[in-house]
């Protein structure tokens, strides 16, 4: 099968051909259509997560997966050949044709949503989702998302919407009316105004990191919480502020998909697609994709 791999940190992507997998006990051999872009991947690539993943190299990076079933290890039991599924492995391998995916992390994709949208939104889903639970907001109360206008943020903005939240998002103004559409009762383009400039919000879920992270725990009124999810919580500037700091460490599960593609079948959530192109071109596929639409670059497997 075809895999793209790097040989070392930083080296270039690049296409290989190597052995179709087999999977192991608890295991899912999927026959890879789409899989999609996050930020953990180059991340890893070039070694910045090195401490808590160590790569084996060559490494085939990739989490998101939507395809069918090709083989299933003992002791799955949820799961056969031919089944439309989409999920996400942490261990990466997704840039190939063939992914081993752990059943647990795993859910069956209905026609409702199509395997671009499956791709798209197999972890970011369960980020946006889980990043509101810990933010503690309530029906009634004010949520600022910083980076609304990728994969997590175009999620959380109707998740929260949905919830009886009130929305300020920040995003380029080219991509402030889609937010809106989507719920965001306000959009703030932070290229005409200062971050320091907002008003106090009950919670914040900061998806820019950098120099974002102080100047958005100001914003939050004592007893919020402000949730990042790139950059580590600062417990001291937190404390001091009386506000309460949360990291997320996205949990992908099968009932945690389930649950998101309920309501994307109940029309409640629209994922959001902002490109489609090939996985084969390793030497662009990780650059900027400057797109006017918001939501997820997704890589195509098959073309
Ligand atoms: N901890 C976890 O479990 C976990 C899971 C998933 C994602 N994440 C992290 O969460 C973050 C968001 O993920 P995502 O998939 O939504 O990423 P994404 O699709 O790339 O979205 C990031 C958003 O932030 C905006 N942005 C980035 N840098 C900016 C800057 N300097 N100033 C203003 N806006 C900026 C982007 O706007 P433009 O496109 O207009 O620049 C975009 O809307 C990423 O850092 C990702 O690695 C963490």
């Amino acid at each position: 099968m075809k895999a793209l791999r790097i040989n070392d940190y930083g080296a270039p992507l690049h296409v290989d051909e190597v052995p179709v997998p087999s999977p192991a006990r608890g295991q899912v051999l999927v026959e890879n259509h789409f899989t999609s872009m996050n930020g953990v991947d180059p991340g890893r690539g070039l070694g910045y997560l090195r401490q808590v993943f160590q790569l084996q190299f060559p490494w085939t990076p990739g989490g998101d997966v939507a395809g069918r079933v090709a083989a299933v290890g003992d002791g799955v039991t949820g799961f056969k050949v031919g089944d439309e599924v989409f999920g996400y492995t942490r261990e990466a391998g997704a840039y190939a044709e063939f992914v081993l995916v752990n059943g647990a992390n795993l859910a069956h994709r209905p026609a409702s949503i199509t395997e671009e949208q499956a791709a798209a939104t197999a972890l970011v889903s369960q980020t946006a989702t889980q990043m509101l639970e810990l933010s503690k907001i309530k029906p009634g109360q004010t949520l600022l998302i910083l980076g609304a206008s990728g994969g997590v943020g175009s999620l959380a903005v109707q998740l929260a919407y949905n919830a009886g939240v009130h929305v300020i998002a920040t995003a380029r103004s080219s991509k402030a009316a889609a937010l809106q559409q989507l719920g965001a009762e306000r959009v703030i383009d932070l290229a005409q105004q200062r971050l320091e400039d907002l008003p106090k919000v009950d919670a914040v879920l900061n998806l820019i990191g950098g120099d974002t992270v102080l100047p958005s725990y100001a914003l939050v009124k004592k007893g919020g919480v402000a949730v990042t999810s790139n950059r580590p919580p600062i417990a001291e500037e937190a404390a001091h502020l009386e506000i309460q700091p949360a990291f997320v460490e996205t949990n992908v599960t099968t009932e945690g998909l389930n649950g998101f593609v309920k309501l994307v079948t109940q029309g409640k959530v629209k994922p959001q697609i902002a490109a489609v192109t090939t996985l084969w071109s390793p030497e662009t596929l990780w650059d900027k994709h400057e797109t006017e639409k918001i939501g997820k670059i997704v890589f195509s497997v098959r073309s």
